[in-house]
């Protein structure tokens, strides 16, 4: 049986953040240039996305440029600026009928590439089955430094009381606050770190690591750690029996 044989189609994760890392990897290993890898990685994330609306998953999250990623040297960045421009294709989302949302800090990009992100936004903001979102000059600490920005400022407007503060308005104060915390975040690659992606969204989600480089990437690699997830109990601070009698009680 394949692994999307064996998943249980009940229980696929609602929203899957991936940090799509080894594109470089991958194409030094070919004796290729970085750029190679990461023209590749481009055609993963389009058939990854197709992958994720057949499996039913409602939000996918990519890391895709972080803000440390910025400090690369100026030809990568050129380059992946590049592939960005040329590959954020509306017509793909609309024929998936996916929606498309950006995180991050937009406004460090070249502004020729925010009107091509705002338009496809704008055009695909009614779809409603599924959600594509692009982290794009984004990191945790810059989200998180806004958010506690955008609250002292309320505050400090008097729009806000500072007692009145909770982890729901903490959240909201997000730039993740249309969608649900991820389920499960994978990352390809073969490092075991979070490098500054969702943070304080990821305080509860399955983390599902594998070797593969992205442009190896796959569905069915993809499905491999949804079985994965689908095989973990989320206990959420209770005891494996609370969850167990829980879970019965929804049946
Ligand atoms: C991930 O691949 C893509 C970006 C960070 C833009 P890398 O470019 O980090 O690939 P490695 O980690 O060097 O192999
Ligand atoms: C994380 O990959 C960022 C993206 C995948 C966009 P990096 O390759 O930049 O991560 P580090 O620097 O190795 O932690
Ligand atoms: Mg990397």
């Amino acid at each position: 049986m394949t692994y999307q044989e064996q998943l249980d189609k009940s229980r696929i994760p609602q929203h899957v953040a991936i940090i799509m890392d080894g594109n470089g990897r991958w194409a030094e290993q070919r004796g290729k240039q970085r750029t190679e890898g990461h023209i590749r990685g481009v055609e993963v994330v389009r058939k990854i996305m197709e992958n994720a609306v057949e499996l039913g998953i409602r939000y996918l999250t990519l890391y895709t440029f972080s803000t440390e990623n910025w400090n690369r040297p100026e030809q990568e960045v050129t380059a992946l600026m590049g592939l960005l421009f040329k590959n954020i294709e509306e017509d793909v989302f609309i024929k998936n009928q996916v929606r498309f949302r950006v995180i991050g800090d937009i406004e460090r990009l070249p502004a020729p590439i925010q009107a091509k992100l705002n338009e496809c936004i704008e055009h695909t903001k009614d779809f409603d089955r599924s959600c594509m979102v692009l982290a794009l000059s984004y990191s945790s600490r810059w989200e998180i430094t806004r958010a506690a920005r955008m609250l002292a400022q309320k505050a400090a407007n008097g729009e806000l009381n500072p007692d009145d503060i909770d982890e729901k308005t903490v959240s909201e104060s997000m730039t993740t606050n249309f969608m649900p915390d991820p389920d499960l975040l994978i990352r390809t690659g073969g490092e075991i770190r979070l490098s500054n992606y969702l943070l304080w969204q990821s305080a509860y989600t399955e983390l599902y690591f594998c070797d593969t480089y992205w442009p190896d990437f796959n569905m069915e690699e993809l499905c491999k750690a949804i079985l994965v997830y689908q095989q973990r109990q989320r206990r959420f601070g209770k005891t494996g029996a609370q969850v167990a009698a829980q879970n019965l009680k929804q049946e």
